[in-house]
């Protein structure tokens, strides 16, 4: 860390988000020395009346997972919950946010003794309809102190608005307080091991560079299945649905890395400028090429309308008008109360042409990226099947994560990503233009469904969602291997 004070203030700090993401993920900062108490000092900002031990009783069970608590990871805790002092306010009150500059000053005034730097990390843990009012309020009250040499920055989350026109709002209030490099809207899909990993296998190894274009790639799916429901959540997701919560956001953020062109250099604007390019090439998505589901009892949720088409499943299949991707589909698929949990990017290769082998039934070559859980990532493809005869068999190159880096913990998405804002980088964080050409891509698709023109078909829970969707990706040219499974291998 630079030298100086580091506050970061977590504003919606009893919330669910702060709760079981935002805290846990400082906390393992904290563990692993990037929050060094001589620096940091922690904020929980919300409107309940409560003290600071209050609000340390409610984050205390959720910073480490109970099979991992030993004597020493409690020592942690306590020593971590020392870091955190809380303020009350409401979000849109001028006195609120002079009590909370009011705090963060005198910190750093102590830290400091007028020294140092001050360095402000404003975590919005909030319903992004109170966005606008709060950075006004940071805006006016609570901004650094050290002018140009210290920072305000400000992370915000999905989601980001409803579709192109409401998301447009709200960028261009928040855009009218805070310059575009202050602001981090977090996908934490973003942060994930896997994806992170998206880039460096395709352009540091040669042996993707001349396969990875239409000539050689039949289709593309990227997939995210959770087995359990909206559970406690039907007010907030019937409000937004699988396309809003799960594929205009992370998926396509999974898709920008794997069709993207390669960036000028890493410097985070370079690849956030092929992201928005391969974005703005795709194509307006057609009716026929998308599958609604809705689970069955998924309206017995009493913060659910009893007449909600809020789709909990969707395929669509996105087409990319580009030189590279030209024919080649892109399927993306998410579903909730599914019969597994699972984000996997999948890549399957034409067939070879003059099959000697007669292999041909046997199945393609695939290219497996699975992003959770047990990440790995494995190659599926043809070999002789061991043995006297000339035979053919499937099998797969495999790298498992667990097997071949024993040692590793896999950091948590939020704690790379709340790393990264305090390093400030913004590679792994989503662009503004990034996130219009998101929103121009899905919002007439939304806006069709909204106006019931598409149906979201039944399923029960704990199936593969409705068969129409595995149809449509039997059209787009998806051809699944039969009698083929990779088995995560156990240590
Ligand atoms: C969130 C969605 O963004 O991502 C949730 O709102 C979903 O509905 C979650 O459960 C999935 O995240 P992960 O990291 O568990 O795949």
């Amino acid at each position: 860390l630079e030298c100086g004070s580091l506050s970061i203030i977590v504003l919606g700090a009893s919330g669910d988000l702060a709760k079981k993401k935002t805290f846990p993920a400082l906390f393992n900062l904290y563990r692993q020395g990037f929050l060094p108490p001589s620096e940091v000092h922690i904020f929980g900002y919300a409107r309940s009346k409560m003290t600071d031990d209050d609000l340390k009783d409610r984050i205390r069970g959720y910073l480490v997972p109970s099979k991992n608590a030993t004597p020493e990871t409690s020592e942690d805790v306590s020593n971590f919950l020392h870091l955190i002092q809380y303020v009350s306010g409401s979000y849109d009150s001028e006195e609120g946010f002079q009590l909370l500059d009011k705090e963060i000053s005198k910190y750093e005034y102590e830290q400091n003794r007028q020294e140092g730097i001050s360095r402000r990390l404003f975590y919005l843990a909030l319903p992004p309809s109170v966005y606008p009012s709060v950075c006004r309020m940071i805006k006016l009250h609570c901004m650094t102190k050290s002018g140009n040499v210290g920072w305000t920055r400000v992370v915000v989350e999905k989601p980001f608005g409803k579709d192109l026109e409401s998301a447009e709002q709200l960028s261009s209030q928040i855009g009218e307080l805070f310059d575009e490099s202050q602001i981090y809207r977090i996908d934490h899909y973003l942060g994930k091991e896997l994806v992170q990993n998206m880039l460096v296998m395709r352009f540091a190894n040669r042996f993707f560079l001349p396969l990875w274009n239409r000539d050689n790639i039949d289709n593309v799916q990227i997939v995210f299945r959770e087995d359990f429901g909206t559970e406690g959540r039907g007010g907030y997701f019937d409000q937004y649905g699988i396309i809003r919560d799960i594929i205009q956001n992370h998926l396509l953020q999974v898709l920008c890395l794997v069709a993207m062109e390669k960036p000028v250099s890493l410097t985070p604007e370079y690849i956030r400028d092929e992201k928005v390019k391969v974005l703005q090439a795709v194509n307006p998505i057609k009716d026929e090429e998308v599958v609604l589901g809705q689970y069955e009892g998924y309206r017995d949720d009493p913060t659910v309308p009893k007449t909600s088409n809020t789709p909990t499943f969707a395929t669509v299949v996105l087409r990319i008008h580009n030189e590279r991707w030209e024919g080649v589909p892109f399927i993306l698929k998410a579903g909730k109360a599914l019969n597994s949990r699972k984000a996997e990017i999948r890549v399957q290769f034409k067939d070879v042409p003059g099959d000697i082998f007669k292999c041909k039934k046997q199945g393609r070559n695939e290219f497996v990226m699975r992003l959770q859980p047990s990440e790995s990532i494995y190659m599926k493809l043809t070999v002789k099947q061991p043995g006297l005869e000339m035979s053919t068999v499937q099998s797969e190159l495999d790298l498992s994560y667990k097997q071949r880096y024993q040692e590793v913990v896999i950091p948590e998405a939020y704690e790379r990503l709340i790393l990264d804002t305090i390093r400030g980088d913004q590679q792994h964080f989503v662009r503004r233009d990034e996130l219009k050409a998101a929103w121009e891509i899905f919002t007439p698709l939304l806006h069709r469904i909204d106006k019931g023109q598409l149906k979201s078909l039944p399923y029960k829970p704990g199936t593969r969602g409705p068969v129409e969707a595995d149809a449509l990706l039997e059209k787009a040219g998806y051809v699944q291997t039969h009698g083929y499974i990779w088995v995560p291998p156990s240590l």
